[in-house]
């Protein structure tokens, strides 16, 4: 943690936002300095949004693992580090000092380079949340390889689209993994997505559940036959500050999931700089984010924001129900957490169990909370807040996303003003736009428009892995010279942010996000479905459900059978993650004579709100809407 990288005030957040937007050279380079540096930047940043070409910290060299272990090990290398919670309670926790991952870390990176792993190779990760996946991660940045990790929820499909994608040399997985009461194996779904793959030449499995899956000859060998011998000292690659850091795939409103890439330099400073203002962490802080690393929250707030801050960051591997609903409570008060950071849905499920689960916990250790993900109900905001945070704890809501890398609006620890529902104030250095649909930027308050952003920062990414043109076109040809976000947002007379949701075809069930497009090509890949239209709609846990209209070859005769089938094709392609909860079997969907489907529509009879449908009788078809609405589930 480093005192001149926090930000004390409301007052010290107002100066320093209005230096960074007029000067984000000298602002960030300044930040840039508190770290260790190879050799230094010819230059902050470089930058135009047309290509788009950013670069930041250009002509400088660095590791980001030195920044995240070794820099800390002199003052803090007996500091913990991890602390992981097993997903029984009745099981031991783990904890590593600084210097203990500091050597796993390295150990583990001998190995990856005795089974031929250089920089640039792009490693997948399809692992449980233990500590052997940071280790994987970090032993990755360690020598230059590419990590990608894969959450361990993605069907066989989705994990071989993602290697062949990434053309990746390695996949690092374990036997199984432990979900609550269940354990749901990985080695197997790995072994059928290799079945689709040419790239792999390895495959290093960690025993987590000593279940001896089959291993393969030449191809698949134990962690620990791989970490055995290698020595606790790997140098630190020299890295490009934009040199590629990661791959991490995510879904947009149109075709296949797309590898967001994030480089060495910008990454590091922002995700720390970010971590340790918006939850000002302190030196003897415990700070916990509940989310998975296969998602980039815990890729930013797990790994390498905390431990570039030198933090003592928890990782929990079960689920927070499991043995019952104060799991997550009672971890808190077992490891005396200071910082908690979760998402609303998972706010929202608790609820539902009611408050005894939360009440017979202290939380007194608490101090800052946060949630991320999606737009935060205010019924689960004040939950939060009165239950959890025993109306102490400020609640910061941090609006960001993949692409971005880290949190982008939010509320700062205790030092900026609440409001329920909104994210709050622009970090420094970000410089947030509400355009409306001709692309002009809104000035006055309370008026909802395109959230864009106008200028560069330093963990944005930088293209999309293998198609730079889909970068382009999907982030900045919306509106010339900004970043589309593809979320709509206001901002009130404070300049306070309240983001309300994606406005593109993107879904976000239980803050994991699907688009459209990829759930329907998914159902569609079913013999008897001829063609199909998925939208979203309110739901009161998961945020948004999947609704799914679809069409069949013939008359459906066993409606439950069909939609078996269709479920189980949304399983095999994705995984259980995108189940659409409701499905329907039409004749025909709603299209204009150009042959567009009509998701307006399909949206509002998704919602239950079918009063008015708006003109339709410009439609192909019209009468199938009157079928539509009258079948409705
Ligand atoms: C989308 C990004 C940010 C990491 C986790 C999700 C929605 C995210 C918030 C928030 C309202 C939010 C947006 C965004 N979102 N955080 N605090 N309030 N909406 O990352 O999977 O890349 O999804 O999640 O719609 O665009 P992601």
């Amino acid at each position: 943690m480093n005192a001149n990288l926090q930000i004390k005030s409301f007052e010290e957040y107002k100066e320093k936002y209005a230096k960074s937007i007029e000067d984000p050279a000298g602002f960030w380079g300044e930040i840039a300095e508190e770290f260790v540096w190879q050799k230094k930047w010819d230059t902050v940043v470089e930058w135009n949004f047309d290509e788009p070409k950013i670069e930041w910290f250009k002509g400088a060299k660095l590791n980001i693992t030195e920044n995240a272990l070794d820099r800390h090990l002199e003052k803090r290398g007996n500091k913990i580090a991890l602390i992981w919670e097993p997903n029984d309670p009745k099981e031991n926790v783990i904890r590593f000092t600084y210097q203990e991952l500091h050597n796993r870390v390295c150990q583990f990176a001998n190995g990856l380079k005795a089974k031929g792993i250089q920089k640039g190779d792009r490693v997948c990760i399809y692992m449980p949340m233990i500590p052997e996946l940071m280790i994987a991660v970090l032993a990755c940045a360690r020598i230059g390889a590419i990590h990608s990790v894969i959450f361990a929820g993605f069907s066989a499909t989705a994990v071989a689209d993602r290697v062949n994608d990434a053309q990746a040399k390695m996949i690092i997985t374990a036997d199984g993994l432990n979900r609550g009461a269940k354990q749901i194996p990985l080695k197997r779904v790995i072994d059928e997505a290799l079945e689709l793959c040419t790239s792999v030449e390895t495959v290093i499995v960690h025993d987590c559940l000593g279940w001896m899956p089959t291993m393969v000859e030449d191809r698949d060998c134990w962690w620990h036959d791989v970490v055995k011998d290698q020595s606790i000292v790997c140098p630190a690659e020299p890295m490009d500050a934009e040199d590629m850091l990661f791959i991490l795939y995510t879904s947009g409103s149109t075709g296949k999931p797309k590898g967001v890439v994030h480089t060495c330099g910008g990454y590091m400073v922002y995700t720390a700089y970010t971590f340790q203002n918006v939850y000002q962490y302190e030196a003897s802080d415990i700070y916990w984010c509940t989310a998975d690393i296969g998602w980039i929250t815990g890729h930013s707030y797990i790994v390498y924001g905390p431990l570039l801050s030198g933090a003592t960051t928890v990782m929990f591997e079960g689920i927070p129900t499991y043995p019952d609903p104060g799991r997550f409570w009672q971890i808190i008060d077992k490891h005396s957490v200071t910082q908690f950071l979760t998402a609303p849905t998972a706010i929202r499920s608790l609820m539902a169990f009611g408050e005894d689960h939360v009440l017979s916990y202290s939380l007194d250790s608490l101090k800052v909370l946060g949630t991320v993900g999606e737009p935060i109900n205010e019924e689960a905001w004040k939950w939060y807040y009165l239950h959890v945070g025993k109306e102490r704890c400020p609640i910061t809501d941090n609006w960001w996303q993949t692409e971005t890398g880290g949190i982008m609006i939010s509320g700062i620890g205790n030092l900026s003003p609440m409001k329920p529902t909104y994210a709050g104030y622009p970090m420094p250095g970000i410089h947030p736009v509400l355009l409306d649909q001709e692309g002009k930027e809104i000035q006055e308050a309370n008026v909802e428009g395109y959230l864009c952003i106008k200028a560069p920062w330093p963990s944005m990414l930088r293209t999309t892995y293998g198609d730079h043109e889909r970068c382009r076109i999907n982030y900045f040809s919306h509106y010339k010279g900004y970043y589309f976000t593809g979320d709509g947002a206001k901002r009130d007379e404070d300049g306070m942010y309240r983001i309300i949701g994606r406005i593109d075809d993107v879904i976000n069930v239980s803050g994991h996000r699907f688009g459209t497009a990829e759930i329907e090509n998914a159902i569609n890949t079913n013999s008897h479905v001829i063609e199909s239209a998925v939208v979203g709609y309110p739901h009161p846990v998961k945020g948004q459900s999947i609704y799914a209209f679809v069409v069949m070859d013939g008359a459906v005769e066993d409606e439950a059978m069909s939609k078996g089938e269709i479920v189980e094709t949304v399983v095999a392609e994705i995984g259980k993650i995108a189940l659409p909860e409701k499905i329907q079997f039409v004749t025909g969907l709603p299209k204009t004579r150009s042959g567009k489907i009509m998701r307006r529509i399909l949206r509002k009879v998704a919602e239950g709100d079918t009063s008015n449908l708006g003109d339709t009788s410009t439609l192909l078809d019209p009468l199938v809407v009157d079928e539509i609405v009258a079948n409705a589930l």
